[in-house]
């Protein structure tokens, strides 16, 4: 059977309502070693399951169906000194194989609620962090290299500006997306944390020094040869409808930091399920 035909079925079987396509190869570091696998898995993928919803629909029309399609800020490239956060009119301008590949699957999502008119949306959502996030994300990277002694890297000179969601404010952003009847939206999901990766990663090795006992962590931070065209900053703007549907953010940054390191440190076997994750955290550089 195709991937269509299986999802169609699965879609069926279980009498799904809401679908969240969350599924993605997401690490910017690796599409800039692996560019094509990006392409593959977060495309053609996308087209399956839209083909699949779209059958379903049709069979279902009555029913309240939703596809919610998580894409990223980055998308929109980079934010220039002095320039105004992206809005959700700002123009596509991806800057790595990644962005691109989301990009493209965004557009495609856009041209199926266009023609067939589907209940699509698009949600925008800035840098997450928390607890099972994939190890070679810059938090759960940084934590695992301070355990082992390992130099954390830093690349460029941390200059780069991003903007941190707890997954707990994501995930509560998207029950209240998908218990809103109106799905003519796409959503920015952003936060008020907004930092530069150095302080990130010194706020990191504070509380590990805290919660290791142990002090000058950030002895350990090396500033390496820099990402290929590294975004500088990504920045949204507050997403008004969001507002109006009753979010708001709730986790405090210190403290779902703090939390978040003590979930890593309690949960040190998380780092070793996967040995491909293991060894890319002990690789320098973009080769
Ligand atoms: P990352 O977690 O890969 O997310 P994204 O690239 O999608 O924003 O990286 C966050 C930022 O941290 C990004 O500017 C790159 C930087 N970074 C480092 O400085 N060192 C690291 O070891 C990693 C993984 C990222």
């Amino acid at each position: 059977l195709s991937s269509e035909r299986k999802l169609f079925n699965w879609f069926r079987k279980y009498k799904i309502n809401y679908i969240l396509h969350l599924a993605a190869e997401t690490h910017v570091d690796r599409s800039i070693t692996n560019p094509s696998q990006f392409i593959k898995s977060n495309i053609d993928p996308t087209v399956a399951l839209l083909g699949a919803f779209q059958k379903y629909h049709h069979l279902n029309k009555k029913r309240d169906l939703r596809l919610i399609y998580f894409s990223t800020d980055e998308v929109f490239g980079s934010v220039s000194k002095g320039s105004k956060p992206f809005n959700i009119n700002s123009k596509l301008d991806p800057s790595s194989p990644y962005s691109s590949s989301k990009a493209a699957a965004g557009l495609i999502i856009k041209s199926w609620r266009k023609t067939y008119n589907l209940p699509l949306s698009i949600v925008y959502c800035c840098n997450n962090y928390g607890p099972f996030q994939n190890a070679e994300k810059l938090i759960p990277a940084t934590i695992f290299r301070a355990i082992h002694s390992m130099p954390i890297l830093v690349y460029g000179k941390g200059k780069q500006i991003r903007t941190w969601i707890h997954v707990d404010d994501t995930v509560s952003a998207i029950y209240k997306i998908l218990k809103n009847k109106n799905y003519n939206f796409d959503y920015f999901i952003t936060s008020k944390n907004v930092f530069k990766n150095i302080d990130c990663i010194q706020l990191l090795c504070k509380f590990l020094d805290k919660l290791t006992h142990k002090s000058n962590i950030n002895k350990l931070i090396k500033f390496t040869e820099d990402r290929p065209a590294h975004d500088e900053a990504y920045l949204m703007e507050d997403d008004l409808n969001l507002k109006k549907i009753g979010w708001a953010e709730d986790v405090d940054f210190n403290n779902g930091m703090l939390k978040t390191v003590e979930w890593y440190l309690d949960n040190i076997d998380y780092f070793l399920d996967s040995k491909k994750t293991y060894k890319s955290l002990l690789k320098v550089g973009f080769k």
